[in-house]
């Protein structure tokens, strides 16, 4: 059956510019030069984005001769699904409980039908749900396994690190590089079995640019063109125009299925301080979570982390989802899955309204963490 992804429920136009942001920007004194996170990428090929990455991989694993059957989890961005439907996947969504855990014998049931031949799991949010028991299920049946690690940068990278932490059995892994740091763009993945990808980095004078723009350069250019009412300069981005056949993917661009990261991604990815972003983001989530005490507006999914924890955004479920436009109005950059696709699974379609998530980056000063939290607190039914 054909995947249908619901219209977005909010336009960002709606709202102010956010002071508090989703995601960190780029900042030089971030940067450890003496620093270098070889060991941790040496298996790893950096795409364009997380959806390249997803895209490779699915061109990779594709099975000759078959039809290529894939369990997707209902609860998802657009942006993970599309690459299997310009890959022509026949798609399966799978329930996920309200913990965005997996039900096994659910997977199970699924996969009896005996024509699934891939299987996804996500990492949501920077937390492990049951994904490793997923994934030991997974791995005695008959189909590979495809591991999104997109908003989980540190467990991807853990899993090639020289501390001798073992790969999972997961036949491809990605993740998504900026949403957790400053850049640009940026995917990673790792394939298990050799396949080498043909990727072809922008020219010398675009990645100028983009670096231009990553230390806002035009931007500054643009605001001062616009005091002599001049239009602003648009980021630079390697895009083609999409065919008229790609017009039904929003996110998706085949091109992201050849394109390598701009270089510059790759050398704040080896240079920046893992270590300290790992602990901030951690403090940031304990901070929050226990300080937003509301429970006319909503309750965090998850009250604690893990050791292997390290959170991309707070997940947050809503009492009524009109909390989500206050948020936005009082200038937080709240984000939600809005566009999930058709599915029987009632969580994904509740949660694409009530799941919000709380940005929760390194770079949030103790200024914004207590905004975040009184503006919580001072909501009202
Ligand atoms: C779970 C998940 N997988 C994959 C992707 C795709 O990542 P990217 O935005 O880097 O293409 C996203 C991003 O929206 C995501 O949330």
């Amino acid at each position: 059956m054909a995947v249908k992804f619901l219209k977005p429920l909010a336009d960002a136009s709606q709202f102010p510019a956010p002071s508090v942001t989703a995601t960190p920007k780029f900042r030089l004194r971030d940067l450890d030069l003496a620093q270098h996170t070889k060991g941790d990428v040496r298996e790893t090929t950096f795409t364009r984005n997380g959806r390249g990455a997803i895209g490779i991989a699915g061109t990779a694993l594709r099975k000759d001769n078959c039809k290529n059957v894939i369990l997707i989890p209902a609860y998802h961005c657009p942006a993970l699904v599309e690459p299997f439907i310009w890959l022509d996947y026949e798609i399966r969504f799978y329930p996920v409980r309200s913990d965005l855990s997996v039900d096994i014998s659910v997977l199970e049931d699924a996969i009896s039908s005996g024509d699934v031949t891939h299987c996804v799991v996500v990492r949501y949010f920077g937390f492990g749900q049951n994904n490793n028991d997923v994934i030991q299920f997974l791995h005695a049946q008959p189909v590979k396994i495809i591991e999104d690690c997109a908003h989980s940068m540190f467990r991807f990278v853990d899993h090639f690190a020289d501390s001798g932490k073992q790969i999972p059995d997961v036949d491809a892994s990605i993740c998504s590089i900026n949403k957790i740091l400053p850049t640009i763009d940026g995917g990673a993945l790792y394939l298990k079995s050799k396949y080498q990808a043909e990727l072809t980095h922008v020219g010398w004078s675009e990645e100028a640019k983009a670096c231009a723009f990553i230390v806002g350069i035009p931007q500054m250019v643009g605001k001062i063109k616009a005091l002599f009412k001049k239009t602003e300069i648009e980021p630079t981005q390697q895009h083609t125009d999409p065919t008229e056949e790609d017009m039904h993917l929003r996110y998706f661009q085949p091109i992201d299925l050849v394109s390598a990261s701009y270089r510059h991604t790759k050398m704040i990815f080896c240079h920046s301080n893992l270590k300290y972003i790992r602990n901030k983001r951690r403090e940031n989530f304990e901070f929050i979570v226990k300080n937003i005490n509301n429970p006319d507006v909503g309750n965090a999914l998850f009250k604690q982390l893990e050791t292997e924890d390290i959170p991309y955004v707070i997940p947050f479920l809503l009492e009524d989802e009109k909390f989500f436009f206050d948020l936005r109005k009082k200038g937080i950059q709240i984000l939600r899955w809005e566009e999930v696709a058709v599915s029987d699974c009632s969580v994904s379609q509740d949660y694409r309204s009530r799941l919000i998530q709380i940005p929760c980056h390194q770079q949030l000063s103790t200024r914004q963490l207590t905004f975040i939290v009184d503006t919580f607190n001072q909501l009202r039914p």
